[in-house]
């Protein structure tokens, strides 16, 4: 049912944990079950120098926050904001059909924390204007 990278990272989840004075918090819960994933940014320079994520939620979830954060960890904000669910359930090798809306919260998550971001710093990222 699960793919060996999704077993990998749900076994061995990258970049776990909380950054203290973050640049962007984002906080998401998913609706179809409850679960909650917590995401924090340290930017410098319009880049993403360090992420770190807490996911109370299932296995597939843990997995996505663990892709995700490896996947805009360096890079810039807007390539942050162009990463979709379905390209970190791409880089997972995929993910069952039920378990797609576990990945829409990393990518939630994601975008939670560039708007904190974009509040705090009176920064406009574009595609997050209406984001709430
Ligand atoms: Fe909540 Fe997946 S249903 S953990
Ligand atoms: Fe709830 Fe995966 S996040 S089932």
């Amino acid at each position: 049912m699960y793919s060996d990278k999704v077993m990998e990272h749900f076994m061995n989840p990258r970049n776990v944990g909380e950054i203290e004075n973050a640049d962007g918090v984002g906080q998401v819960g998913n609706a179809k079950c409850g679960d909650i994933m917590k995401m924090y940014l340290k930017i410098e320079d319009e880049t993403i120098v360090d992420v770190k994520f807490k996911t109370f939620g299932c296995g597939s979830a843990i997995a996505s926050s663990s892709m995700a954060t490896e996947m805009i960890k360096g890079k810039t904000i807007s390539e942050a904001m162009n990463l979709s669910n379905k390209a970190v359930a791409q880089a997972l090798d995929g993910l069952p059909p039920v378990k797609m809306h576990c990945s829409v919260l990393a990518e939630q998550a994601i975008k939670a924390a560039l708007y904190d971001y974009s509040k705090k710093y009176n920064k406009t990222i574009e595609g997050l204007e209406d984001f709430n």
